[in-house]
């Protein structure tokens, strides 16, 4: 199977009718309550880990201190569970006063002065899925003028308690009011993990044009098999999701899980390759303050950051799927740059793929240099007919940064690489 270059021009096609508030060029990072901290309220018996405006100081407070900022870990990211259980008299949304006595907008600014941003979470519908106050259609402006009034700069929309046709109406809707408060606000949308993820039901030329990221499977869970489901609904639906993926608008695989109890180390470095390959966002969701350090050297692997980051945006594809239960995946990258992830599902030992390049849609004359993301190591000389073998942990990758180093005929420079412009 190849990656052929009409995929290349379908997503560079979505690019110019993208949603135009000119957010979210690479995709996002930071981090998010949910998968961790979920809707735990009780502050009293748990004031550690209740949803509160310390929980959220204190992750801004490691995201600026421990090097997560400067690598591209700006949002700090409110979800479900942080509201008074009632609107207020002019039926403005309110936080919850115990647990956020000093309001939304003062936590915006201790975030902002900190050199990073504030997200929050909504929800379309009569009640949030935790039971707090949705956002009804007739509310949708004036909760949107409240959050930007408020200094928030993201808002996660979710869709439980809301019917198809209230959805349809209401996340276009709330695109729009947005954009006339007249603040940046980039825009989550979770309408189509309500809708199945796929078309017909969901139209992915629409949620491009509204939405700067949207969830279009269910949530991740503390659990491999999760993680894997995840993946594998991805991989079989990669020729639908893959084209609408670019900058301004991406798929959203859902939370990393790094550093919490389910992954190995293995398998926590395979989240991060597979998520980077995919071209997804990258929003934590674990204790910042008693992270492990094998975990942070996952999470903050700087030549990972950078492929994620790549300014082309082109969601990766998973190219094959071989029966020794290898699969690998490929994502083009500027100046004829490529990430190749080789996936284990194997749960055995650690195994010996062999291969070569042109095996791997590489069909140019050309000479390549990989770097091992993980290891740092450098393999030079790689023709496409050149064999070798990678040796990949049950449950673990390994990741490849290839560029090429050397034309073999500069004559044939326009056919170099697959994916060139
Ligand atoms: C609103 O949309 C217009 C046109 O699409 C765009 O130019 C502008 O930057 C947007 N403003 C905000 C605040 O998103
Ligand atoms: C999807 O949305 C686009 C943009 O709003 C619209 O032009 C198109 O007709 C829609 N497609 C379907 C199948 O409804």
């Amino acid at each position: 199977m190849r990656l052929a270059t009409p995929i290349f021009f379908l997503a560079l096609s979505s690019f110019s009718l993208a949603l135009e508030n000119g957010l979210m060029r690479i995709p996002p990072m930071g981090w998010l309550s949910w998968e961790r901290f979920r809707c735990n309220v009780d502050c009293k018996t748990d004031p550690h880990n209740c949803i509160s405006e310390k929980l959220f100081m204190e992750m801004a407070d490691h995201l600026a201190r421990d090097g997560w900022r400067e690598l591209g870990y700006v949002y700090v990211n409110i979800d479900d569970c942080w509201m008074a259980k009632e609107r207020d008299k002019t039926g403005q949304l309110i936080p919850d006063p115990e647990r956020f006595p000093g309001g939304i907008k003062a936590l915006a600014d201790y975030v902002h002065s900190r050199g990073l941003k504030l997200g929050i979470y909504a929800d379309l519908g009569t009640h949030t899925c935790g039971g707090y106050p949705g956002t009804t259609l007739d509310q949708i402006e004036q909760d949107a003028s409240t959050i930007a009034q408020w200094g928030v700069d993201m808002l996660k929309l979710d869709g439980c308690y809301s019917s198809k046709a209230v959805q349809a109406l209401g996340y276009p809707r709330m695109s729009k009011a947005l954009n006339a408060t007249g603040h940046p606000i980039a825009f989550s949308c979770s309408w189509p993990a309500y809708q199945g993820g796929l078309p017909p039901s969901v139209n992915y030329t629409l949620l491009t044009k509204i939405c700067n990221l949207w969830r279009n499977y269910g949530d991740i869970q503390d659990s491999w098999d999760s993680l894997l489901s995840i993946v594998d609904w991805y991989s079989a639906n990669q020729d639908v999701l893959q084209p609408v993926a670019g900058p301004g608008h991406w798929n959203d695989p859902d939370m990393l899980i790094i550093g919490n109890f389910a992954l190995s180390d293995e398998e926590s470095r395979s989240q991060m390759a597979l998520w980077t390959v995919l071209a997804a966002p990258l929003f934590m969701s674990t204790d910042l303050r008693t992270i492990s350090e094998a975990s942070r050297k996952i999470l903050q692997n700087k030549l990972m950051i950078k492929i994620n980051q790549d300014p082309l945006g082109i969601q990766g594809r998973r190219i094959l799927k071989e029966k020794s239960h290898i699969e690998v995946f490929l994502r083009p990258l500027s100046h004829s740059g490529s990430a190749v992830v080789f996936f284990s599902r194997r749960t055995d030992m650690p195994y010996r793929y062999t291969t070569c390049l042109a095996l791997l849609n590489f069909t140019q004359n050309a000479v390549y240099e990989a770097q091992d993301v993980y290891t740092g190591q450098i393999i030079s000389g790689l023709k496409t007919s050149t064999f070798f073998t990678v040796i990949i942990n049950p449950y673990g990758v390994v990741m490849w940064y290839l560029y090429p180093t050397m034309y073999i005929e500069q004559s044939d420079r326009t056919k170099f690489h697959p994916f060139a412009l």
